[in-house]
């Protein structure tokens, strides 16, 4: 599970509404306001804050390293050592840059240091994006810079490096869902056990929301992310992904806080408060699709068989009462929750521990 802790008094606001639930997450490494997390020295002060902050509550969190074009194959040993679970990519991994007249886009992130991500088994986790600049310089609008990202993936990462594990972050198009799924059934060996090389997480905003959503009518800036949710068809897709049963598929809340001030603004940050109302919500979602028995798989399983991790021991209990319906806050200390001041029918009824 993906999700932005943050750092600081926004990190001791939200923890809890995802430390007193899950019993692990995987963290991303962009924990504003403070620098990110690049090195094995940044996981070990970034992970010290989050046990003090989760003290209690038995979770884990599962630290990443943030790739820039300086992380070195030495930087990734040393995050492994220290047990990271992945190395993310953001799209400033990317740059277009002038070739032959016209532009290119590639990565600048070292291939000695995929090399040794793919050496060492340490998974790359994609938020798999063409950065902005591509609007300007390649005529791609943002709705397709996910599409183009996964062209160059094929290119320059899948088919280079043949046994680096790929886990595709909150995708937001059919095509994705696509490139995903025909990879179903690839496996690669890590230390003696098959893993599967490519795996997509799904996000609240891209199973609930559409661009419509987001801007169609007025400007909705807590419900605007990256990617920015697209078309009807993207979100039936992603849906449908979701509630298929296949091990391709897991939960990524991708849940990023951002305080009221940081989103109402002439430049507002993108990221949906998704942890207080997540489960409740999918609850729905998979009531609704008739298949509320593979809701587990999507939110507990198939993330930890990508990562070969075991599952969790604990169990989450979730209740359909509509005579006593969850009724979401409107903040939480400045940050307002995705579904802030409405009702839903399904609630966390308990937890046992992990
Ligand atoms: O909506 C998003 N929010 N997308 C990202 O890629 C980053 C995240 C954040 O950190 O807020
Ligand atoms: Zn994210």
């Amino acid at each position: 599970m993906h999700f932005h802790p943050r750092t600081g008094s926004v990190q001791q606001t939200v923890i809890g509404h995802t430390a007193r639930v899950f019993a692990r997450g995987i963290v991303m490494p962009n924990p504003t306001p403070t620098e990110p997390i690049l090195t094995a020295k940044d996981v070990r002060l970034r992970r010290a804050e989050l046990v003090r902050n989760t003290q209690g509550t038995g979770f884990t969190p599962l630290m990443t390293i943030k790739l820039t074009r300086d992380t070195t194959p030495q930087i990734i040993d040393g995050a492994v050592e220290e047990g990271v679970v992945a190395a993310k990519g953001f799209p400033d991994i990317i740059e277009i840059v002038k070739s032959y007249g016209g532009w290119e886009s590639r990565f600048v992130v070292p291939d000695e240091t995929f090399g040794r991500m793919e050496e060492v088994g340490l998974p790359f986790s994609w938020h798999c994006e063409l950065p902005p600049d591509a609007g300007e310089k390649l005529g791609i609008p943002f709705t397709q810079r996910e599409v183009e990202c996964l062209a160059l993936t094929e290119a320059a990462i899948y088919s280079r490096f043949p046994r680096l594990r790929i886990i595709v972050e909150h995708l937001s198009t059919a095509e994705a869902v696509r490139w995903v799924g025909n990879k179903l059934g690839e496996t690669v060996e890590v230390n003696g056990v098959a893993l599967p090389r490519v795996a997509g997480t799904l996000a609240i905003p891209h199973l609930f929301l559409t661009i419509d959503d987001v801007g169609g009518a007025k400007l909705h800036p807590h419900l605007f992310c990256k990617p920015t949710p697209r078309f009807y068809e993207d979100l039936s897709s992603i849906r449908a992904a979701a509630v298929s049963g296949l091990p391709c598929w897991s939960l990524g809340t991708d849940s990023a806080p951002w305080t009221r001030w940081r989103k109402e603004c002439p430049e507002g940050n993108a990221g949906l408060f998704s942890a207080p109302v997540a489960l409740p919500a999918l609850a729905g979602l998979f009531e609704q699709a008739g298949r509320l028995d593979r809701l587990e798989d999507f939110v507990a399983k198939f993330g930890a068989d990508f990562y070969g991790l075991p599952y969790n021991e604990g169990k989450i209990t979730l209740v359909k009462d509509p005579e006593q319906p969850m009724k979401v806050r409107r903040e939480y200390g400045g940050i307002v929750p995705y579904l802030a001041g409405e009702f839903l029918p399904w609630r966390i009824a308990g937890t046992t521990s992990n």
